[in-house]
């Protein structure tokens, strides 16, 4: 019996495959991704809340420039996620007196940019199209860094400029230390 049903079961195989692969080419092709084209787009986010902003702002590529140039979080700025649901918080929400800061810095921005970069005189040299944006002054930092020059290297004087001499009584030191005379 098991060696006659061994026998049997490639024949049985092969009926199969036989039937499947004519079942195959009768069927109709199928429609690529049928299901996700029947389900429709999300609607576009409408703004609530936007008090300087034009309302038609790609929110999301802003809203990421912002967090990338002060090197933060959404919730920086925005109320924090919901501690029970863990969903994002309101976004048009004023909770966060950050957001307000931020208004403020937008402002200031929009205001250099009109009012100075705009403006600036012709010289060679200069960009006619250069913009202050956040990371301009912020660089990844929620506060600006404080900029401490280098100490000036001596014997980099620019031509015409006067021989360094020494510092006047009281002035902060400029370097390091002069080394001792090698003996
Ligand atoms: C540096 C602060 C700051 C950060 C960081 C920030 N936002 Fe905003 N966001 C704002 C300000 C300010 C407004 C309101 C602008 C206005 O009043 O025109 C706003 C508005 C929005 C709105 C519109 C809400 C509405 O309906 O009025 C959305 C959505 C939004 N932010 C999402 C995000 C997301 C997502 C992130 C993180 C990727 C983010 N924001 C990071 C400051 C920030
Ligand atoms: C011209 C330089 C400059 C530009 C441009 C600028 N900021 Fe600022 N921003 C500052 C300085 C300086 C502070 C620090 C104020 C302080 O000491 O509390 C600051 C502080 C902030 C704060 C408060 C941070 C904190 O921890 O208190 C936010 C939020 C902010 N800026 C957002 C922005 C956004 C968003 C932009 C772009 C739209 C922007 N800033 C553009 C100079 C700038």
């Amino acid at each position: 019996m098991t060696r006659l049903l061994r026998l049997c079961v490639p024949v049985l195989c092969a009926g199969l495959v036989s039937t499947l692969t004519v079942a195959a080419q009768q069927a109709p092709a199928a429609p690529p991704a049928a299901a996700g084209a029947t389900r429709p787009a999300p609607p576009p986010y409408v703004p609530k809340n936007l008090k300087v902003l034009p309302d038609n702002t790609n929110l999301r590529v802003v809203m990421r420039a912002y967090a990338g140039a002060l090197g933060v979080e959404c919730e920086f700025c925005h109320v924090g996620p919901d501690p029970v649901t863990h969903r994002d918080g309101d976004r048009a929400s004023d909770a966060n007196p950050m957001k307000d800061v931020a208004r403020y810095m937008i402002r200031m921005n929009d205001d250099l940019n009109e009012k100075y970069m705009a403006q600036l005189p012709k010289a060679p040299d200069v960009d006619a199209d250069a913009k202050i944006q956040c990371g301009t002054c912020h660089r990844g930092h929620a506060k600006p860094e404080a900029f401490v020059p280098p100490p000036r290297q001596q014997g980099n004087r620019p031509p015409g400029a006067p021989p360094a001499g020494p510092p006047p009584a009281g002035a902060p030191p400029t370097g390091p230390p002069a080394a001792p005379p090698a003996n």
